[in-house]
């Protein structure tokens, strides 16, 4: 194992202060993602359900299967990154029971996810003690869980009154104590956000939740300006790569058109008497 490899119990102890910046998290769904972040020096690597809106091109989360969700996993393990690989359970394959919990959840462990994330609060209690039981580490995920949004009536910010934010907090001691060894924090107050991580042990991730979190996600494709259409507020672009990617295609169709491209130096060549062989047919 690398020797900056890192795994639940370092990221489980991990409480942004003076002495600990916060954890960097980012989604990657392929191995020159995966690459990327890792150099980068991102601490963890979250193999996300929002694959199916960024790279599948639907309109929400709710299409991807245990199967799509393996098959990325794989492609960003066989990377070996440094940073810990964590696994979205993608909608519904763990909602209809702990065993069927447990088994999906075995399939991206063998797939090369080191931990899973589940979204929702009391009502998971269970599902993260089997999971806890069966040795596979979970991640919380609280406020905006995109896997409802349905129930929510679209992607809108949570936890905005009194009663709503005190059901979040209720809720992550729920999950810490069923076992999670860290949450994330989608869409919901910064007070919120910032009380959730003063009264949990284990690390908060905010992604629109404000500064105060012991660490922060943002989704790949959105942090490099790839996604196109509506930007969250709390997107900050770093990169331009849509753009750049339109303005370098656009030049390949222009040097195809007017067939500069490619140059005898990109193509391979033949001996003289071979294509003399070629242009008589003789053999
Ligand atoms: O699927 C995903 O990308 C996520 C992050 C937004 C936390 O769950």
């Amino acid at each position: 194992m690398k020797t900056n490899k890192k795994s639940v119990p370092l990221i489980r102890a991990h409480k942004a202060d003076g002495e600990n910046p916060p954890i960097a998290m980012v989604t990657a769904y392929d191995a020159p993602g995966a690459r990327m972040a890792d150099a980068a020096g991102v601490d963890i690597i979250l193999v996300g359900d929002s694959l199916a809106m960024v790279v599948l091109g639907y309109e929400d989360t709710l299409s991807v299967t245990v199967n799509d969700m393996a098959y990325h996993t794989k492609a960003v393990s066989r990377t070996e990154p440094s940073a810990l690989v964590v696994t979205d359970m993608p909608w519904l394959s763990y909602h209809t029971g702990v065993s069927d919990a447990v088994r999906n959840a075995a399939k991206l462990i063998r797939a090369g996810a080191e931990a899973v994330k589940l979204e929702g609060g009391a009502n998971r209690v269970e599902v993260i003690k089997a999971l806890a039981d069966a040795e596979i580490p979970v991640m919380g995920h609280l406020g905006l869980t995109p896997q409802s949004v349905h129930a929510f009536g679209g992607f809108s910010v949570q936890a905005k009154t009194r009663e709503a934010a005190k059901k979040l907090l209720d809720d992550a001691l729920e999950l810490e104590q069923a076992g999670v060894f860290s949450m994330v924090l989608e869409a919901v107050p910064q007070a919120v956000a910032a009380k959730a991580t003063e009264i949990l042990k284990i690390p908060t991730i905010g992604i629109g939740a404000g500064p105060h979190c012991d660490g922060q996600v943002l989704v790949f494709h959105d942090l490099l300006g790839l996604t196109f259409g509506h930007k969250p507020k709390f997107v900050r672009r770093y990169g331009a790569l849509g753009e750049m990617g339109i303005k370098a295609l656009e030049g390949y169709v222009h040097d195809v058109k007017m067939k500069s491209f490619p140059s005898p130096e990109e193509g391979y060549q033949v001996g003289q008497g071979e294509l003399d062989d070629f242009r008589y047919g003789r053999n």
